[in-house]
């Protein structure tokens, strides 16, 4: 797998007409060889993102979580794409009730699955595995320097969310299981 051009691929399917499923089908097409990817990408070691690309349109990243790894509730604000390339990630979907956020569905993404969110998409994800799992996740906008939400794990409070958070959330995973932040 060629890294440079699958960025490429998918910023040139991002100016299509229906741009989310265009992109999908890059992403499907990727991860329809694992063992690629993973040999792009490397064996994941640690909880954590290698950004691939960010723009104001489009962010890339490959996201790898630990052994049975939990991400809270939370939302994009942007349409989400999600490629499995080696273990397993869990989705809860939530909506939102006038009392608080409800989970309400559920998907199980394995090895060579995508899953496309919509925009209004929130949801939690687990590793349920006892090892690394690790995913190519796509959003139609600048992820990382948006202002979003997350929501408290326990309480279902909503509390402020970015990439910053985000990434001090995966610091703290690698230092609970005693790995390199
Ligand atoms: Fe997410």
């Amino acid at each position: 797998m060629d890294i440079e051009r699958f960025v490429a691929d998918c910023v040139a399917a991002n100016a299509e007409a229906n741009a989310q499923a265009a992109v999908n089908e890059v992403l499907a097409r990727a991860v329809s060889t694992p063992g690629a990817v993973l040999a792009a990408l490397g064996a994941p070691e640690k909880a954590g993102l290698t950004i691939l690309l960010e723009s104001p349109t489009l962010t890339i990243f490959s996201a790898t979580w630990t052994p049975q790894m939990n991400l809270m509730p939370h939302n994009h604000l942007m349409w989400a794409n999600i490629g499995i390339y080696t273990g397993r990630e869990d989705n809860l979907f939530w909506q939102r009730t006038p009392d608080g956020i409800r989970a309400y569905g559920a998907d199980a993404l394995f090895e060579k699955d995508t899953a496309m969110l919509p925009e209004e998409a929130l949801h939690s994800v687990t590793n349920p595995l006892q090892r690394f799992t690790g995913g190519i996740h796509i959003y139609g906008g600048d992820f990382f320097n948006t202002a979003r939400s997350q929501w408290n794990p326990e309480t279902l409070a909503e509390e402020p969310s970015d990439g910053t958070r985000i990434r001090e959330m995966f610091q703290r995973e690698n230092q609970r299981l005693g790995l390199a932040p």
